[in-house]
């Protein structure tokens, strides 16, 4: 089930990805290395750019808060996708991988003034404006630049929804958007209409990640599209687009049942279909957002076994050359993985083993209680489904210094981050006059 994309085992019982062995690319690179198996990213874009626009106009953005490089916004690009940014940095990022600014939507919660007027400037297709103060900053900003911008609302329709339910009214305490249930929506869209710089395309909203049940995006969809029949009675104004967010649910470890990326795509756009029907409306693009879905599977970390400790009748804990800098979500959302020994892929089990990575903090745990064949120290971990909401979320806690990133495709291996130097550190510390050694 972890093995997805190019991933196999050779002939040695070692774990190949892309046409490569990883004990190669553990001498090549190093480790902890992260590794992104390009097939397996492209199938990805392709499998959820399929099944949606199966149905009619549909878009799929690619979330890039889930893993946002230069490399990796190109594949997006080159894949046809829409991209999903959060913040100046990915919208830099993005442009620099000559993302075309059209297809590109601004997300945040607090974009500042700099952040807005680079992505009015850069030409971003659509801005998903979050509270009132931003549409009141966005449009004098706009004004400034005597320009019109493509606006998206961003609602809270208060759903929640978790891997295995969702909750209806949960999420009306949120930071973000909005809120559907006590007429802010309402007020947001009268204030955008009368806005004379900004052009309401349409509507956002995003319901949680992870998700594997398909009754929560049915849910949240009918309700949005009754929202857009209620604006188009109180303001006559047709939404022309549909944003849902992301939030599709992947393979992690054992209890994880993803469905078909088709499923998603026919529980909302047939009810997004059926609805326009009901309420006599015309059918809106939609779009989707997934991050998770498209570079999670495609991501897998190496990391080298150093130091054990046995906690007798406990627990054995075996320790890596990285930990929570890398992957924090272990310790921040008790996240599950699954992992095997690269260098004894195709030994059986035999033991049970928790692991933690090298930072001086008793939560910085990768794994609780895998089983693995005998472990020694120098054998090859790889953890699978590393590749959304690690690198993206990574730190130099203890100054550590981040791990390179390569692209394996084919039985070429490319660096697409370099390892960070202790030298990298420094980069940005500065020494006071004062502080300096005579
Ligand atoms: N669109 C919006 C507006 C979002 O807020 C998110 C995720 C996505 C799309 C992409 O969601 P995805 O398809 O990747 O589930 N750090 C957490 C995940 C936080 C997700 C935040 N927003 C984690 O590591 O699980």
């Amino acid at each position: 089930m972890f093995l997805t994309g190019t991933m196999k085992i050779n002939a040695q019982g070692h774990l190949v990805i892309g046409g490569i062995d990883t004990l190669e690319l553990v001498k090549e690179f190093g480790t902890p290395l992260w590794v992104v198996d390009e097939e397996g990213l492209r199938y990805n874009c392709r499998v959820l750019k399929e099944a949606f626009s199966r149905w009619g106009d549909a878009v799929v953005a690619y979330a890039s808060k889930s893993l946002c490089n230069l490399a990796i916004c190109r594949i997006a690009a080159q894949e046809g996708l829409a991209l999903d940014v959060v913040s100046g940095g990915e919208l830099f990022t993005a442009l620099q991988a000559g993302f075309p600014a059209e297809r590109i939507l601004f997300h945040g919660n607090n974009k500042d003034p700099e952040e807005i007027r680079m992505a009015l400037q850069a030409g971003v297709g659509r801005i998903i404006v979050d509270n009132f103060y931003e549409l009141e900053l966005l449009n004098s900003i706009a004004e400034e630049y005597g320009k019109n911008v493509d606006i998206l609302l961003r609602i809270t329709p208060g759903v929640e929804a978790h891997t295995h339910e969702y909750i209806q009214t949960g999420q009306i305490d949120s930071k973000f958007g909005f809120t559907l249930t006590d007429g802010q929506a309402m007020e947001g869209v009268k204030a955008a209409v009368y806005s004379p710089r900004l052009n309401l395309t349409g509507l956002h909203c995003h319901i949680g990640s992870q998700i594997f049940d398909m009754d929560p995006f049915r849910y949240t969809t009918a309700l949005m599209m009754e929202f857009i029949a209620q604006i188009k009675e109180e303001t006559a104004q047709e939404i022309a687009e549909l944003d849902l967010g992301g939030g599709f649910g992947i393979f992690y470890a054992s209890g994880d049942q993803p469905v078909d990326p088709e499923e998603w795509a026919e529980a909302v756009m047939t009810t997004v279909q059926e609805k326009a029907r009901h309420y006599n409306l015309r059918v809106p693009r939609v779009i989707v957002e997934p991050g998770r879905a498209i570079s999670g599977p495609a991501g897998v970390t190496l990391y080298t076994i150093g130091s054990f400790k046995e906690v007798s009748g406990i627990r054995k804990y075996i320790a890596v050359d990285g930990g929570m800098t890398d992957n924090i979500r272990t310790a921040l959302y008790g996240a599950k993985y699954s992992a095997i020994l690269a260098n004894k892929a195709d030994q059986e089990p035999v033991e049970t083993v928790s692991v933690a990575g090298k930072c001086c903090e008793s939560g910085d745990m990768l794994l609780w209680d895998v089983k693995l064949p005998r472990v020694e120290s120098g054998d090859i971990l790889a953890v699978f489904a590393t590749g959304a909401y690690n690198y993206s979320m990574s730190s130099n806690y203890n100054r550590l210094p981040r791990p390179a990133m390569v692209l394996v495709n084919q039985g070429c291996a490319d660096l697409i981050l370099k390892r960070e130097t202790y030298e990298d550190l420094l980069r940005n510390d500065l020494l006071p006059d004062r502080l300096k050694l005579e």
